[in-house]
């Protein structure tokens, strides 16, 4: 999939220097440049440009393909011209192009990638297919200045809204899953539990503004599987559905009307609903972080990195004093990508450009 340059190609390498990325893999269109500093002081960011799609797809309660994809069609173009006026570079000045290549939405996923080919093939450029889950998961260590591009040995949470695991990782491209979510990621149960409370998407975002004030220990929410890597959110966002008539006396005489109930969001009032919040919010996070800490004591390693959408939560960030990613970079962005994309190039990495995408591209096994 990915190979190293032949010996006589590492002379370009040195040269090069700016990489553009682009990231199409869901529903947020995303374009950044950055460039290499040098070989030890790590990377400026000279643009990223993200468009999100929120209001297009928020109606239909969900993320729907084909209106993705054609967004993409159309920001993509846009955001490019943007970023590279804001970088004040021209294309042709780009020395490699990237896209995520996976894992995603496959026809969201073809945008980026064929773009960013049609540039490396155009300007006779390298082309970087860049796994999105790797993005997220060297984020933190964008911006850190003085040796960015030494991975230091460390225990890497992953939480989006599509995946939640914890990876081992050794060094660039030395991986090895440690866990991961046997059903929900962690964001999509934040998402899946707005919903059912009648807020907005994305769920995140809403349950910590909704939890602000509330009593993290009112409700007693189930931890899942404690004993495992893995981890599990489906019960727990069960156990918030079964609780909600208790708490507003509302139940269902027939299955007809449980079925139409299921449909109408819950109004709780505002003291339940900032400890309802508060409670749910708690349960993942406390999940998160003794699976976390469990997993850095066993595998010997003083760092945690701590990635992807979720990890923009305050709570969670409170009670991780680790290495988080800035929380601009948290959620779906170019520069994750343009960031990985640079890392490889100076490992020497590249991709053929015949590679494919692929929506269910692993990390690690
Ligand atoms: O990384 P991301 O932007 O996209 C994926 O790769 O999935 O993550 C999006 C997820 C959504 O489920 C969203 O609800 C969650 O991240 N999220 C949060 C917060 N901000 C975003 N979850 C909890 N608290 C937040 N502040
Ligand atoms: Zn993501």
């Amino acid at each position: 999939m990915i190979y190293r340059f032949a010996q006589n190609d590492l002379r370009i390498l040195l040269l090069v220097k700016t990489v553009l990325a682009l990231e199409t893999s869901c529903d947020e269109t995303g374009v950044a440049i950055v460039r290499e500093k040098n070989s030890s002081s790590g990377s400026d960011l000279l643009a990223s440009e993200v468009a999100s799609q929120v209001a297009a797809h928020e109606k239909y309660g969900g993320i729907v393909p084909e209106i993705a994809s054609r967004n993409h069609l159309v920001y993509a173009p846009r955001l490019l011209n943007h970023a590279s006026s804001l970088a004040n570079i021209g294309l042709s000045e780009v020395d490699a192009f990237a896209a995520t290549s996976g894992p995603g939405l496959a026809s969201s996923l073809m945008i980026g990638a064929s773009i960013a080919k049609g540039l490396a093939i155009g300007f006779g450029k390298p082309y970087l297919a860049i796994n999105h889950l790797e993005g997220h998961l060297l984020s933190p260590f964008f911006g850190s200045g003085e040796k960015e591009n030494q991975i230091c040995p460390n225990v890497s949470l992953i939480v989006s809204g599509g995946h939640t695991m914890l990876v081992r990782v050794h060094g660039l491209d030395d991986y090895k899953l440690i866990g991961q979510t046997v059903d929900d990621a962690a964001g999509e149960a934040f998402d899946k539990v707005a919903k059912i409370l009648g807020l907005g998407y994305p769920g995140g975002p809403e349950i910590e503004k909704h939890a602000r004030g509330g009593d993290p220990n009112r409700f007693d929410l189930p931890r899942s599987m404690p004993e495992s890597e893995n981890f599990s959110f489906s019960g727990l966002k069960t156990a918030v559905r079964y609780l909600l008539p208790k708490i507003t006396g509302r139940f269902c005489e027939t299955p007809d009307e449980e079925r139409r109930l299921t449909q109408t969001p819950y109004k709780l009032d505002g003291r339940v609903l900032a400890n309802l919040c508060a409670s749910f919010q708690e349960a993942v996070i406390d999940v998160l972080v003794r699976k976390t800490i469990a997993a850095a004591q066993k595998y010997r390693v003083d760092l945690v990195t701590v990635s992807g959408g979720v990890s923009c939560n305050r709570e969670l960030r409170k009670q991780f004093e680790f290495r988080n990613a800035e929380p601009w970079l948290c959620t779906d962005n170019a520069a994750m990508i343009a960031f990985a994309a640079s890392l490889r190039l100076q490992g020497g990495f590249h991709s053929d450009v015949a590679e494919e995408i692929d929506p269910n591209l692993a990390l690690a096994k």
